[in-house]
This record gives structure tokens, sequence and C-alpha cells, in this order.
């Protein structure tokens, strides 16, 4: 939607001008799944869908929130913030309100319109993208002086702490620091990052969503954490000096890990592995080497199909589509996994073909009609000003 479009139903909703838009963008990650709460490495871009929120500030210390969407309103008191059970689209903000005011910001109310262009429950962050869009609405309108990292840290303590869902850092980081054209290289323990130039010329990335949502994955997803938990109290046992799973060298797992229990070494494996593919398929697309890329990201899938065991019958058909396919070079679940969305690498001139097999192929296997986004890799959150809003 347009930004006079926008504007237009923000003022028809709060009879005033929003000062500001912030725009928060959902994210796809090339290469390091479940490895960001292992404190690995992971590789996303930021996608060209953002979620839009129009601002301005109110002075009666309440948060109004109008999502178009949805055509669904709510509101809450900044003295009185608790998680809605009605309305639990809105404990996004509230969470985000929450963590700055227990953090010592001082903030005040906000009167908001949002507008997603981001995809729910296809494992594309949205919720990482209302987070930040959220955070950044409050640092740009009372001025709060923070960093990015401690930005990143508090949607993520949001969401971990208010939300329920004990996610690693990676989507938010993504959503806030990404640089258009270029991948964001994260090192989770040192939250040092780098940007990595795509040069993919000829090629894009197509992303696929499943269609199947990923309702079972917030609790799956908590599973998982467990299960590394556990895995890394086994191997810790074993190695006194691992003190998480990054510090799993592959030697030391082909030494050790037959030692352990079969869910312990297949989950190990993955993050040990796929640490290495992160750090391989960086220096692979500084090279522009996009064919042995591709490959990483087949292996990558493999490895959460059969080691993580985060793969769904349908994310499997949609990589094998691709793996038949000519001009693909590559082929994964990106995110979470459990539904959601298959990212590939493919030939410019072959994305029609692409996406005319897999509309054939999965949809009469699944009766599900998938939906296709050709992402551009773009940049992070960011503010912008609205004409004749006085400012
Ligand atoms: C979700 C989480 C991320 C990350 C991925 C899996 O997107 O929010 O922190 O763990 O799953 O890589």
């Amino acid at each position: 939607m347009k930004k006079e479009n926008l504007t237009k139903q923000y003022k028809a909703i709060y009879k005033k001008s929003p000062t500001n838009i912030i725009r928060a963008p959902g994210r796809i990650n090339l290469i390091g799944e479940h490895t960001d709460y292992n404190d690995g490495f992971v590789l996303p871009i930021a996608i060209d869908k953002y979620t839009n929120m129009l601002v301005s500030k109110n002075d009666d210390r309440k948060i109004r929130l109008y999502d178009l969407k949805y055509k669904e309103n709510d509101e809450f008191h900044l003295d009185n913030i608790k998680p809605s059970q009605q309305n639990k689209w809105s404990n996004y903000q509230r969470g985000i309100a929450k963590v700055l005011l227990d953090a010592g910001y001082k903030i005040g109310g906000l009167d908001i319109l949002i507008f997603s262009e981001v995809p729910e429950g296809a494992g594309l962050s949205s919720s990482a993208s209302i987070e930040i869009a959220t955070l950044l609405s409050f640092k740009k309108i009372y001025d709060l002086n923070i960093k990015p990292l401690e930005m990143i840290k508090l949607a993520r303590k949001a969401e971990n702490d208010f939300v329920g869902v004990e996610c690693g850092i990676m989507d938010q980081f993504a959503s806030l620091l990404s640089k258009e054209g270029h991948a964001l290289f994260i090192d989770c323990r040192s939250l040092k990052y780098q940007y990595v130039p795509l040069s993919i010329q000829g090629y894009s990335f197509l992303v696929c969503n499943s269609m199947v949502k990923r309702e079972l994955s917030e609790s799956s997803y908590n599973t998982r954490r467990k299960e590394c938990k556990y895995a890394l109290r086994a191997f810790h046992k074993i190695l006194p000096r691992i003190g998480t799973l990054r510090d799993i060298s592959i030697d030391d797992f082909m030494r050790y890990g037959a030692l352990l229990s079969k869910k312990s070494r297949k989950r190990i494996e993955h993050i040990v592995y796929e640490n290495e593919r992160v750090q391989k398929a960086v220096e692979l697309l500084r090279k522009g080497n996009v064919e042995i890329f591709g490959k990483l990201m087949y292996q990558s899938h493999k490895s959460l199909k059969e080691l993580y065991e985060v793969s769904t019958e349908e994310l499997d058909l949609l990589v094998e589509i691709g793996r038949n396919e000519p001009g693909v070079l590559g082929a994964r679940l990106t995110g979470a996994g459990f539904g959601g969305c298959v990212i590939y690498l493919v030939k410019d001139s072959s994305i029609e073909h692409l996406k005319e097999k897999i509309l054939d192929v999965y949809s009469k296997k699944r009766e599900l009609v998938p939906q296709f986004y050709e992402v551009v890799p773009s940049r992070g959150a960011y503010v912008e000003f609205i004409a004749g809003s006085g400012l």
C-alpha cells in the first residue's frame, strides 16, 4: 500500500497526521539454521517486505494500535503492561514497551497504525519485523539514546520473555542491520557482524511458501532448544572445555560423538557441520562461487531434515522439485522449519519455469497452492518523515 494511502487511513482513525513511518523488514536466512541460539554463525538477508508503522506521540501514556490488515485495534497503558489473551497480536508491542521501561528508558504514549507486508507464520520473521518497528518507533519519537545491538537484544528479550518463544538473535539482527545487496554474516557469540556482498549476477533467490503454517512451531522450537541444552550437558561431561555447542569442532565430534545418545548426537552433528557450512558459504559468496554455495544449501536442508528433524514432507517435496530443475543451484528450508518457506537459488531465466513446475507438482500432490516471492536483499529498518507533518 502506498504511503499516501496509509497516511489517509491514519488520519481517518486517529484524527491527526502521523509524524513518521517506521519500516522494518522480514528476512530469509541463506544458511545457518538453529545455530544462533547455540552461539554459532548465521547468514540472513533482509527481504523487500516490510512492516510499516505510522506513528505519532500522545501525552496520556497509552499505546493505541490499529492493524490495517486485520482491521483490529487494541490499547494498553504504559503503567500497567500485561500480556493480552484476546489480542495476542499486540503482545509484541506490549513486550517491547515493557523491556524498554524495565531497562530504564523514558518512553511515553504512541498512536500506531500497522500495515505489514511480511506474510505471517511463513518463517519470514514477521514477528521480529514488528518488534524492531515498534522499538524504532519509541526510539525515534522519544529520542532514546540506544545503540543498535542493545535494540536487538531488547527485541529478542521481548519475544523470549513476553511472547514466550525462546528465539535466538538472528531475526531481530537481520531486521535492524541488514544492508541492500548484502548478506549479514553474524557471529552469534561475539555479536560481531560483516556484510557479505552478494555477487550473484544472473541468479536470484526465489522464496516459495509451502502454505503449511508453522502452528506447532513455538512448542517444537522450544523443544529443540531444550534438546540442545541436554546435548550440551552430555558433551560437556565428556569434554569439560565445551561451553556451548559452537565450541565443538568436527574433530571433537568425530572423536566423542559416538558416546552420546542417538538424539543428542544427531542434534550436535547438525550444529557442528552447519556452522562449518556458513563459514564456507561466506568465502564462496565473496568469490562469487554460486554453484558450490548452492550445494551447501542442499546439504543444509538434508541436515535439517535428517539430523535436526525440523522439515516437513511439503518442504522436502519443494526442495526435491528444485533439485530436478535445470537452472536451480540450491534449495533449502529457511527459518525454524516445521512448515513455512523454501528458498531457491535459481537462474533468472529459469524462474518462471520453476514456478510452473512447482505449481503443477506441488499443487497436485498437496492440494495446496504455494505462494512465491522473488526477494531482493534489502536494507534494514529505517525511519521516514512524513511531508506536511510539521517536522
Ligand atoms: C527462528 C528464530 C531464530 C532462529 C531460526 C532458526 O527464526 O527466531 O532465532 O533460531 O528460527 O535458525
